[in-house]
Protein backbone atom coordinates (compact mmCIF):
# COMPACT_ATOMS: atom_id res chain seq x y z
CA UNK A 1 0.00 0.00 0.00
CA UNK A 2 1.39 3.78 -0.92
CA UNK A 3 1.71 5.84 1.93
CA UNK A 4 0.07 8.98 1.47
CA UNK A 5 1.96 12.26 3.12
CA UNK A 6 0.35 14.44 5.57
CA UNK A 7 -0.34 17.94 4.79
CA UNK A 8 0.69 19.95 8.21
CA UNK A 9 -1.75 22.39 9.70
CA UNK A 10 -0.30 24.93 12.90
CA UNK A 11 -2.53 25.89 15.15
CA UNK A 12 -2.47 27.71 18.62
CA UNK A 13 -1.81 25.57 21.43
CA UNK A 14 -2.81 27.62 24.01
CA UNK A 15 -4.93 30.99 24.03
CA UNK A 16 -7.73 32.98 22.38
CA UNK A 17 -7.62 30.65 19.22
CA UNK A 18 -6.68 27.25 20.35
CA UNK A 19 -10.62 25.62 21.40
CA UNK A 20 -12.24 26.71 18.46
CA UNK A 21 -9.66 25.94 16.15
CA UNK A 22 -9.56 22.08 17.55
CA UNK A 23 -13.17 22.16 17.69
CA UNK A 24 -13.60 23.32 13.92
CA UNK A 25 -11.18 20.31 12.86
CA UNK A 26 -12.99 18.11 15.05
CA UNK A 27 -16.45 19.05 13.34
CA UNK A 28 -14.95 18.22 9.68
CA UNK A 29 -14.89 14.62 11.12
CA UNK A 30 -10.72 15.00 11.83
CA UNK A 31 -9.86 13.06 14.76
CA UNK A 32 -6.69 13.10 16.82
CA UNK A 33 -5.41 13.41 20.22
CA UNK A 34 -4.48 16.90 21.70
CA UNK A 35 -3.33 16.21 25.39
CA UNK A 36 -2.25 18.89 27.37
CA UNK A 37 1.20 20.02 27.03
CA UNK A 38 1.25 17.74 23.27
CA UNK A 39 3.41 19.58 20.57
CA UNK A 40 2.53 17.35 17.71
CA UNK A 41 -0.23 15.00 16.61
CA UNK A 42 -1.50 13.01 13.63
CA UNK A 43 -5.02 12.44 12.63
CA UNK A 44 -6.39 9.32 12.70
CA UNK A 45 -8.96 9.76 9.62
CA UNK A 46 -7.33 12.07 7.51
CA UNK A 47 -4.22 12.78 6.05
CA UNK A 48 -3.24 15.73 8.30
CA UNK A 49 -0.60 16.11 11.16
CA UNK A 50 -1.47 19.04 13.67
CA UNK A 51 1.47 21.19 14.81
CA UNK A 52 0.24 23.08 18.28
CA UNK A 53 2.38 26.17 18.27
CA UNK A 54 2.65 29.74 19.64
CA UNK A 55 0.12 32.12 17.71
CA UNK A 56 3.60 34.28 17.11
CA UNK A 57 5.13 31.45 15.79
CA UNK A 58 2.35 30.27 12.95
CA UNK A 59 3.36 32.81 9.64
CA UNK A 60 7.00 32.06 10.22
CA UNK A 61 6.61 28.09 10.27
CA UNK A 62 4.12 28.40 6.91
CA UNK A 63 6.33 30.09 5.58
CA UNK A 64 9.43 28.67 5.90
CA UNK A 65 7.85 25.31 4.73
CA UNK A 66 7.57 23.91 8.28
CA UNK A 67 4.30 23.79 8.17
CA UNK A 68 1.80 24.12 4.92
CA UNK A 69 -1.22 25.71 6.66
CA UNK A 70 -2.44 27.48 9.27
CA UNK A 71 -4.76 29.10 11.84
CA UNK A 72 -4.38 32.21 13.10
CA UNK A 73 -5.81 35.56 13.83
CA UNK A 74 -4.66 38.34 11.63
CA UNK A 75 -3.50 40.63 14.23
CA UNK A 76 -0.85 37.97 14.14
CA UNK A 77 -0.26 37.45 10.71
CA UNK A 78 -0.56 41.59 10.05
CA UNK A 79 2.31 41.83 12.27
CA UNK A 80 4.29 39.24 11.24
CA UNK A 81 4.51 41.18 7.70
CA UNK A 82 4.38 37.15 6.35
CA UNK A 83 3.27 36.69 2.61
CA UNK A 84 0.84 33.79 3.52
CA UNK A 85 -2.23 33.82 1.94
CA UNK A 86 -5.58 34.11 3.23
CA UNK A 87 -7.95 31.21 2.16
CA UNK A 88 -10.80 31.94 4.32
CA UNK A 89 -12.12 33.57 7.01
CA UNK A 90 -13.59 31.47 10.20
CA UNK A 91 -15.96 33.69 11.90
CA UNK A 92 -13.76 33.45 15.34
CA UNK A 93 -11.40 34.81 17.87
CA UNK A 94 -13.04 37.81 16.88
CA UNK A 95 -11.29 41.14 18.71
CA UNK A 96 -9.58 44.25 17.76
CA UNK A 97 -6.79 45.66 18.54
CA UNK A 98 -7.07 49.32 19.86
CA UNK A 99 -5.23 52.19 21.79
CA UNK A 100 -6.24 52.37 25.06
CA UNK A 101 -5.43 55.34 27.90
CA UNK A 102 -5.85 55.83 31.54
CA UNK A 103 -9.20 56.52 32.82
CA UNK A 104 -10.20 59.98 33.28
CA UNK A 105 -6.89 61.04 30.83
CA UNK A 106 -8.38 63.51 28.03
CA UNK A 107 -8.16 62.10 24.71
CA UNK A 108 -9.89 63.52 21.45
CA UNK A 109 -7.65 62.49 18.38
CA UNK A 110 -4.48 60.17 17.80
CA UNK A 111 -2.42 63.89 17.73
CA UNK A 112 -3.21 63.60 21.63
CA UNK A 113 -0.56 60.52 21.73
CA UNK A 114 2.62 62.77 20.03
CA UNK A 115 5.58 62.34 22.05
CA UNK A 116 3.52 60.00 24.47
CA UNK A 117 4.96 56.43 25.11
CA UNK A 118 2.88 53.70 24.05
CA UNK A 119 3.46 49.22 25.00
CA UNK A 120 1.93 47.08 22.67
CA UNK A 121 3.22 43.92 21.47
CA UNK A 122 2.23 44.75 17.99
CA UNK A 123 5.18 47.09 16.81
CA UNK A 124 4.80 47.28 13.48
CA UNK A 125 0.91 47.54 13.02
CA UNK A 126 0.85 50.47 15.60
CA UNK A 127 4.63 52.01 13.91
CA UNK A 128 2.38 51.96 10.51
CA UNK A 129 -1.26 53.47 12.23
CA UNK A 130 0.74 56.07 13.61
CA UNK A 131 2.84 56.88 10.30
CA UNK A 132 -0.50 57.44 8.94
CA UNK A 133 -1.78 59.53 11.17
CA UNK A 134 1.51 61.72 10.68
CA UNK A 135 1.66 60.98 15.00
CA UNK A 136 5.44 60.72 16.34
CA UNK A 137 5.07 58.33 19.70
CA UNK A 138 8.06 56.48 21.23
CA UNK A 139 6.87 52.59 20.74
CA UNK A 140 7.51 50.62 23.79
CA UNK A 141 7.55 46.75 22.60
CA UNK A 142 6.84 44.18 25.29
CA UNK A 143 5.99 40.57 24.87
CA UNK A 144 3.16 40.18 27.79
CA UNK A 145 1.07 42.30 30.32
CA UNK A 146 0.88 45.19 27.97
CA UNK A 147 -2.13 46.63 29.79
CA UNK A 148 -0.07 46.60 33.38
CA UNK A 149 2.58 49.69 31.86
CA UNK A 150 0.65 52.99 32.37
CA UNK A 151 -0.46 51.63 35.95
CA UNK A 152 3.57 51.06 37.34
CA UNK A 153 4.47 54.26 34.99
CA UNK A 154 5.72 52.44 31.97
CA UNK A 155 4.03 53.86 29.32
CA UNK A 156 1.63 56.60 28.85
CA UNK A 157 -0.98 53.92 26.64
CA UNK A 158 -1.29 51.38 25.72
CA UNK A 159 -1.71 49.44 21.79
CA UNK A 160 -3.46 45.69 22.39
CA UNK A 161 -6.08 43.31 21.85
CA UNK A 162 -8.95 43.51 23.29
CA UNK A 163 -12.10 41.15 22.83
CA UNK A 164 -15.03 41.58 25.98
CA UNK A 165 -12.72 44.46 27.13
CA UNK A 166 -12.35 43.47 31.09
CA UNK A 167 -9.00 43.31 30.81
CA UNK A 168 -8.81 47.02 30.03
CA UNK A 169 -11.48 47.17 32.80
CA UNK A 170 -9.42 45.76 35.61
CA UNK A 171 -6.39 47.70 34.52
CA UNK A 172 -8.56 51.00 34.32
CA UNK A 173 -8.04 51.72 31.25
CA UNK A 174 -10.46 53.40 28.40
CA UNK A 175 -10.41 52.37 24.38
CA UNK A 176 -10.06 55.52 22.32
CA UNK A 177 -8.83 53.97 19.26
CA UNK A 178 -9.54 50.67 17.10
CA UNK A 179 -6.01 50.28 14.84
CA UNK A 180 -7.38 47.14 12.97
CA UNK A 181 -10.28 44.56 13.26
CA UNK A 182 -9.14 40.90 13.36
CA UNK A 183 -10.86 37.11 13.41
CA UNK A 184 -9.23 33.55 13.24
CA UNK A 185 -8.01 33.00 9.54
CA UNK A 186 -7.19 29.92 7.34
CA UNK A 187 -3.80 30.98 5.81
CA UNK A 188 -1.45 28.53 3.66
CA UNK A 189 1.68 28.23 1.55
CA UNK A 190 2.29 29.37 -1.83
CA UNK A 191 3.66 26.87 -3.10
CA UNK A 192 2.62 23.31 -2.42
CA UNK A 193 2.66 19.88 -4.27
CA UNK A 194 -0.10 18.32 -6.52
CA UNK A 195 -0.68 15.86 -3.66
CA UNK A 196 -0.63 18.48 -0.83
CA UNK A 197 -2.83 20.41 -3.06
CA UNK A 198 -5.55 17.96 -3.19
CA UNK A 199 -5.54 17.16 0.74
CA UNK A 200 -5.66 21.09 1.53
CA UNK A 201 -8.87 20.97 -1.37
CA UNK A 202 -10.33 18.53 0.94
CA UNK A 203 -9.93 20.14 4.12
CA UNK A 204 -11.25 23.17 2.59
CA UNK A 205 -14.28 21.47 1.59
CA UNK A 206 -14.98 20.42 4.77
CA UNK A 207 -13.78 23.77 6.48
CA UNK A 208 -16.90 25.47 4.58
CA UNK A 209 -19.27 22.78 5.14
CA UNK A 210 -18.76 23.27 8.53
CA UNK A 211 -18.85 27.25 8.46
CA UNK A 212 -21.49 27.07 5.95
CA UNK A 213 -23.62 24.56 8.71
CA UNK A 214 -22.39 27.29 12.04
CA UNK A 215 -24.07 30.17 10.00
CA UNK A 216 -27.73 28.42 9.50
CA UNK A 217 -30.66 26.05 11.27
CA UNK A 218 -32.63 22.87 10.32
CA UNK A 219 -36.04 23.99 10.83
CA UNK A 220 -39.27 21.69 10.73
CA UNK A 221 -42.99 22.78 12.05
CA UNK A 222 -46.42 21.33 11.09
CA UNK A 223 -48.93 24.09 9.53
CA UNK A 224 -52.77 24.08 8.57
CA UNK A 225 -52.77 24.35 4.56
CA UNK A 226 -55.09 27.52 4.87
CA UNK A 227 -51.85 29.35 6.54
CA UNK A 228 -49.46 27.36 4.26
CA UNK A 229 -48.55 30.38 1.50
CA UNK A 230 -47.56 32.82 4.50
CA UNK A 231 -45.33 30.57 6.68
CA UNK A 232 -43.81 29.11 3.25
CA UNK A 233 -43.29 32.83 2.26
CA UNK A 234 -41.03 33.32 5.56
CA UNK A 235 -38.72 30.01 4.36
CA UNK A 236 -36.10 30.64 1.88
CA UNK A 237 -34.62 27.08 2.16
CA UNK A 238 -31.35 26.28 0.38
CA UNK A 239 -33.91 26.44 -3.04
CA UNK A 240 -37.22 26.75 -1.19
CA UNK A 241 -38.53 24.69 1.47
CA UNK A 242 -40.23 20.84 1.70
CA UNK A 243 -43.61 20.53 1.85
CA UNK A 244 -44.92 17.34 2.89
CA UNK A 245 -48.94 16.34 4.16
CA UNK A 246 -49.15 15.47 7.24
CA UNK A 247 -51.04 11.83 8.44
CA UNK A 248 -53.59 13.95 9.37
CA UNK A 249 -56.51 15.75 6.72
CA UNK A 250 -55.32 19.40 5.98
CA UNK A 251 -52.18 19.78 8.06
CA UNK A 252 -48.54 19.83 6.51
CA UNK A 253 -44.93 19.04 7.69
CA UNK A 254 -42.51 22.56 6.19
CA UNK A 255 -38.81 21.70 6.66
CA UNK A 256 -36.25 24.11 5.67
CA UNK A 257 -32.99 25.73 6.42
CA UNK A 258 -32.91 29.37 7.82
CA UNK A 259 -30.00 31.67 8.65
CA UNK A 260 -28.74 30.85 12.47
CA UNK A 261 -28.40 34.66 13.02
CA UNK A 262 -31.73 36.22 13.13
CA UNK A 263 -33.35 32.51 13.15
CA UNK A 264 -35.34 33.54 16.87
CA UNK A 265 -37.18 36.13 14.90
CA UNK A 266 -38.27 34.11 11.72
CA UNK A 267 -39.57 31.75 14.55
CA UNK A 268 -41.43 33.93 16.17
CA UNK A 269 -42.86 35.16 12.88
CA UNK A 270 -43.28 31.34 11.83
CA UNK A 271 -45.72 31.26 14.99
CA UNK A 272 -47.69 33.96 14.94
CA UNK A 273 -48.53 32.88 10.83
CA UNK A 274 -49.98 29.51 12.70
CA UNK A 275 -46.92 27.27 12.54
CA UNK A 276 -47.40 24.76 15.66
CA UNK A 277 -44.35 22.05 16.35
CA UNK A 278 -41.55 23.85 15.46
CA UNK A 279 -38.29 22.14 15.93
CA UNK A 280 -35.01 23.92 15.56
CA UNK A 281 -31.81 22.04 15.04
CA UNK A 282 -28.02 22.66 14.76
CA UNK A 283 -26.65 21.22 11.47
CA UNK A 284 -23.34 19.32 11.21
CA UNK A 285 -22.03 20.03 7.86
CA UNK A 286 -23.77 21.57 4.67
CA UNK A 287 -22.85 21.55 1.42
CA UNK A 288 -24.52 23.87 -1.14
C1 LIG B 1 -5.25 39.62 24.79
C2 LIG B 1 -4.82 40.96 25.35
C3 LIG B 1 -5.55 41.06 26.66
C4 LIG B 1 -6.78 40.21 26.46
C5 LIG B 1 -7.99 41.08 26.17
O1 LIG B 1 -4.34 38.64 25.12
O2 LIG B 1 -3.44 41.04 25.51
O3 LIG B 1 -4.75 40.52 27.70
O4 LIG B 1 -6.55 39.37 25.33
O5 LIG B 1 -9.19 40.32 26.15
P1 LIG B 1 -10.50 40.89 26.86
O6 LIG B 1 -10.85 42.19 26.23
O7 LIG B 1 -11.56 39.83 26.59
O8 LIG B 1 -10.21 41.04 28.32
P2 LIG B 1 -4.44 37.15 24.48
O9 LIG B 1 -5.33 36.31 25.32
O10 LIG B 1 -4.79 37.22 23.04
O11 LIG B 1 -3.01 36.58 24.66
P3 LIG B 1 -1.65 36.97 23.89
O12 LIG B 1 -1.87 38.30 23.24
O13 LIG B 1 -0.67 37.01 25.01
O14 LIG B 1 -1.39 35.86 22.92
ZN1 LIG C 1 0.35 35.41 21.56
Amino acid sequence: MRKTRNLRIAVQRSGRLSESSVGLLRRCDVGFDNGLGKLRSTARDFPLEIFFLRDDDIPRYIEDGVADVGIVGENILEESGSNTDIVERLGFGKCRLSIAVPRGDAYTSLADLAGKRIATSYPNILGRHLCQHNVEAEIHTISGSVEIAPGIGLTDAVCDLVSSGSTLLTNGLTEVETVMMSEAVLVRRRELDAELEAIFASLLFRIRAVGAAARNKYILLNAPNEKLAEVVKLLPGIKSPTVMPLAEAGWSSVHSVIGAADHWNIVERLKAAGAEGILVLSIDQMIG
